[in-house]
């Protein structure tokens, strides 16, 4: 068959739309909205980015996320095959499965340093339930993360625990292992979310926190904060790494990619706002800085738990909170890799998620080294660039700016301007106006964006 639209399918399909949106939903949410955007958004000065940040997920997040989609389903076989038919059958070149093969080493790179954050996570929901941060003082909790840091037995204990994990979902396929995570892990992590915006109105600065990110003040937006929006609209959909393409492969023909995706884009938004919504009222209510960096999620909140009223409670179900959010994001970073091996080795599913999974729990170990004993190790520090940069940081840097951006940009290219237009409207179903308006964004607006953030964080 040349439309690949029942090839495949007896590799098993999501049992339901729902499924699906819940996985990558679970895919999307993660670090990125709960640690990451309150931060960003409190250096950034709020409103005025939080509306720049919202105009990136529409015009550019959606549409490439379409995209993958679509390679994932048109292909039905893991990223790098997918792409490969989809290129074939376009009577196009197979090396665009290129943009895969950097999306699937992205994903690789970036598990190996999101499980030890991931630990970091699973420490803290023992520390909070242990009462640890009970009158904590900023130099107590300072003390306590930067102990973390400074032991790699620990990290390396917690990273573990995170990969094993991961490893364990991943194992059990699609219906036994992502599909049932999912369907406990991502209305749970509502639930708490839920929990904690309402425990944020008692805080008495609910309101203060509410225009701080809502009341755009145009002045406090910089070019630099325009580019951190676009840069965080790619990691915040999981776009890039192949995940969706992954995820795509088990999607029913039958599902409407476009609503479906924006629908996944809105909760990932919505999920982001409610963190914020969570957060910074317990930030303002404590006197702290709501730009406090990367910090802010590690010490500036266990600070405010550990001398608020039933903060030990509260501090600990944040931090399942955390966890269950980057558990399934891990989860599909692993997908696309084991997806691969299982297809092109001899390896079962299982035998496939535990070798990778080894595989990248052994990179993570560099990234560990980084924070302690080879936290003067910069091997790229001859290059004024890279000067400082650890083996973590220079994985950081080079996922985040270099291949994320080069694998989407590849992808919108081949789908925008190589792909049949007919295969596009019939895949995804749509028509007039909707089709032409995402064509458009896909062919001119996300490759002209991408490329400018891209010459923009090469400059440096
Ligand atoms: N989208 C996730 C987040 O916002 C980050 C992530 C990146 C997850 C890559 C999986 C893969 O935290
Ligand atoms: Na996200």
């Amino acid at each position: 068959t040349t439309s690949g639209s029942n090839a495949g399918l007896s590799r098993g399909l999501w049992s339901s739309r729902f499924a699906f949106i819940l996985a990558a939903t679970g895919s999307a949410v993660g670090l990125g909205n709960i640690w990451k955007f309150p931060y960003v958004t409190g250096e950034n000065g709020g409103g005025a980015f939080v509306l720049v940040y919202l105009l990136c997920i529409a015009v550019i997040g959606v549409p490439i996320m379409m995209a993958e989609v679509f390679i994932g389903r048109n292909g039905r076989h893991n990223p790098i095959t997918s792409m490969r038919l989809v290129a074939e059958r376009n009577l196009k070149s197979p090396v665009w499965r290129i943009s895969a093969v950097i999306g699937m080493i992205a994903a690789f790179a970036i598990l190996s340093f999101y499980s030890v954050i991931g630990g970091w996570a699973a420490s803290y929901v023992g520390h909070a339930a242990m009462g640890d941060f009970t009158g904590g003082t900023a130099e107590s909790i300072g003390d306590l993360f930067g102990g973390l840091l400074a032991s790699p037995v620990q990290l390396l204990a917690w990273h573990t625990v995170f990969m094993a994990l991961v490893i364990l979902v991943v194992s059990q396929g699609l219906k036994g292992g992502l599909e049932r995570a999912v369907t406990v892990l991502m209305p749970a992590l509502f639930l708490l979310l839920l929990v904690a915006v309402g425990y944020a109105t008692t805080t008495g600065h609910f309101g203060e926190a509410v225009s701080f990110l809502f009341t755009p003040d145009f002045s406090k937006l910089t070019i630099e904060g325009v580019l951190i929006a676009l840069g965080h609209a790619f990691f915040t959909l999981s776009l890039g790494m192949a995940i969706m393409m992954a995820y795509g492969s088990y999607l029913g023909n039958d599902v409407p990619v476009g609503r479906t995706m924006v629908f996944v884009a809105l909760m990932d938004t919505a999920v982001a706002l409610l963190a914020g919504l969570a957060i910074f009222p317990v930030v303002f209510a404590n006197g702290l800085e709501p730009s406090a960096g990367p910090g802010l999620i590690f010490q500036t909140l266990p600070l405010a738990f550990g001398n608020m009223p039933m903060g030990d409670l509260f501090g600990t179900l944040f931090f399942v909170l955390l966890l269950f959010a980057a558990w399934t994001s891990g989860i599909s970073l692993l997908e696309p890799v084991v997806e691969w091996a299982e297809e092109n080795t001899n390896m079962s599913r299982t035998g496939s998620a535990i070798v990778v999974g080894m595989l990248c729990w052994l990179l993570g170990i560099a990234s560990i080294l980084s924070l302690n004993v080879w936290s003067d190790v910069t091997p790229l520090g001859m290059f004024a660039a890279f000067e400082g940069k650890t083996i973590f940081d220079l994985l950081d840097y080079f996922t985040a700016n270099f291949l994320l951006p080069l694998s989407g940009l590849l992808t919108a290219i081949f789908v925008g301007w190589f792909v049949a237009k007919e295969s596009l409207k019939a895949d995804l179903n749509l028509h007039g106006a909707t089709f032409a308006l995402w064509l458009n964004l896909l062919r001119y607006v996300t490759p002209i964006a991408v490329v400018i953030v891209f010459v923009y964080n090469l400059l440096g």
